[in-house]
């Protein structure tokens, strides 16, 4: 029986102390407590993570981590560490923190040795990438490989694209990287425009290897290819990624060259995983294997530091506390570092697809809301574009702002006497001083603005903001930034009771299409489908297409 966390003591003191504190204002609470800057603050690995600018006292820390307590939040995360089948819905286990542990420390899964595992994959990953990386690996025409074209949807897309844009500063061995995901032919289209198919290699990479968008453009890019190279360059210009060996050689991909994981590895926390192939070519293994030291790196921060200190934990509650206290709907995610682009985009599918459930573990229905909306572009442009809404609007949007200390570029300012990245970085210590503390209206009218527009002028402020800073955009802190989302995603769902791990609402979907497609392009008229609206968009696509 999952507890109903809303019917704790924990919950109910919650509530109160919300009645209590919500009218609190940022600025006040910074005047009365001059070391809230530096005290409400926590380290992990090599983030530096501020959480003052949140409409917390620390008794609102005492209670959430109260909270976290009688969710059982530390004994759920052992268990998740230990591997145990806490993906109860599919009766999994959760083992993807095995991806990172590192030689010669291992946990047990399904009785198996992990570690063991995961590095012999690792091995041969590694041998692989070394190869296409030197030119010992070459296509069927003899050509070294240039590029590699990831073919994977999801999970097995969304990771290895934001990480090979992170990290694009460490692409060492002239190979580029492409990826293709959706079943818009216009993406591979545009995808292998200008590409050389004698020096192309795709990475076919699917957990399942039955998902239709990625079988649809690994068959549609097979074609391309063999219609270059004929049939028999296929062993030398596709590899595998999957679980399922049975279909990858049944798709006519050599098992000799496909890279394996596990059911206990769950799509969207697969990046690690020989998910990550496409990246370990283009970076390099060394590159990897620090990328998945940095993952470490938080996971034995997140396993081993007190709640108060714990900043997965501390994350998840305050993300709890905006949701479910004060009725927020989404988190901004505001990276300033274009080469994080995708951040946000990677981190939807991890937050929403994990913690997008109106069902308990034990199927009864939730009793408070779950599931945060993440969204977000990178600053500056996003303060072009929606800031204006964060700072008036009438919806209350938490932000996460990440920035480093050192760029990965730098270009003199206009005058050539400072830097571009200061001037990035100075807007992000703006914006979330003016969410925090805005501008009165009295401090408006001082200045000698007309009344009249004073109402238009006044900057709310009291919104909160957490920042996340780091000294510069690495392997190590990618992986760091990862696993600290990725564990703050599983607190927040052991506290609102739910299995993080399955994704039944994406099921129904992928059926109705398969059923619907044959009625597109058949020659009879379609049979009804049960609602007036869908039948008469499918007249209309079968008179115009
Ligand atoms: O549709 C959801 C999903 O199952 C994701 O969870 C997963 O990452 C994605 O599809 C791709 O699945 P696969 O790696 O099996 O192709």
């Amino acid at each position: 029986m999952s507890v109903d966390i809303t019917a704790s003591a924990a919950w109910r003191k919650l509530q109160d102390h919300h009645e209590a504190i919500a009218a609190l204002r940022l600025r006040d609470l910074f005047a009365d407590d001059p070391a809230r800057g530096r005290d409400l603050r926590v380290t992990a690995g090599d983030l530096l993570i501020d959480y003052s600018k949140h409409r917390i006292t620390r008794e609102t820390l005492r209670l959430l981590v109260e909270l976290a307590d009688e969710a059982g939040v530390a004994a759920q995360r052992d268990r998740m560490l230990q591997g145990s089948h806490i993906n109860t819905s599919e009766d999994r286990a959760v083992g993807h923190t095995a991806l990172r542990l590192p030689p010669g420390s291992s946990v047990t899964i399904d009785g198996e040795d992990a570690g063991a595992a995961v590095h012999e994959v690792l091995g041969r990953m590694r041998d692989f990438a070394d190869a296409v990386r030197s030119g010992q690996w070459r296509g069927a025409t003899g050509q070294r490989i240039h590029t590699v074209v990831n073919i994977g949807i999801g999970g097995s897309d969304l990771g290895p694209v934001m990480v090979h844009q992170a990290l694009r500063h460490y692409v060492d061995a002239g190979i580029d990287a492409r990826f293709v995901s959706n079943v818009d032919p216009a993406d591979l289209v545009a995808k292998l425009a200008g590409l050389d198919p004698a020096t192309t290699l795709f990475i076919v990479a699917s957990k399942t290897f039955s998902t239709l968008e990625t079988l649809t453009n690994a068959t549609a890019a097979r074609r391309w290819l063999t219609a270059a190279l004929g049939a028999d360059a296929v062993a030398k210009h596709f590899v595998a990624v999957s679980t399922n060996a049975e279909r990858v050689a049944e798709f006519g991909i050599d098992t000799a060259t496909m890279f394996g994981f596990w059911d206990w590895v769950g799509g969207r926390y697969s990046v690690d995983s020989a998910i990550g192939l496409s990246v370990m070519v283009t970076v390099g293994p060394d590159r990897f294997a620090e990328f998945l030291a940095g993952m470490h790196t938080m996971d034995r921060h997140f396993a081993t530091a007190p709640p108060e200190t714990n900043a997965p934990m501390l994350l998840a509650l305050l993300g709890v506390w905006y949701s479910n206290f004060f009725g927020a709907q989404s988190r901004a995610v505001l990276p300033y570092s274009n080469d994080l682009a995708r951040f946000p985009a990677y981190l939807q599918q991890l937050t929403m697809e994990s913690n997008g459930k109106s069902v308990r573990a034990d199927g009864t229905p939730v009793t408070t809301s779950t599931g945060e909306i993440f969204w977000g572009e990178p600053g500056t442009n996003g303060q072009h574009a929606f800031y204006q809404l964060l700072h008036q609007g009438t919806r209350l949007i938490p932000a996460d702002f990440i920035g480093f200390a050192r760029p990965t570029d730098d270009l003199p300012t206009r005058d050539g006497t400072g830097s571009m990245h200061d001037i990035l970085m100075s807007n992000l210590f703006a914006q979330t001083k003016v969410l925090a503390f805005g501008k009165t209206a009295e401090e408006i009218a001082a200045e000698g603005t007309p009344p009249e527009l004073v109402p238009h002028k006044v900057m709310p402020g009291n919104r909160p903001s957490t920042t996340i800073l780091a000294p510069q955009l690495t392997p190590a802190v990618l992986g760091q930034l990862i696993a600290l989302y990725e564990h703050q995603v599983f607190v927040a769902g052991v506290v609102w009771g739910i299995d993080s791990f399955d994704q039944w609402g994406v099921e129904l979907g992928k059926q109705q299409a398969l059923e619907l497609a044959p009625l597109l392009t058949s020659a009879e008229d379609p049979a009804p489908q049960g609602d007036s609206s869908t039948d008469h968009l499918i007249r209309w696509y079968r008179d115009n297409r």
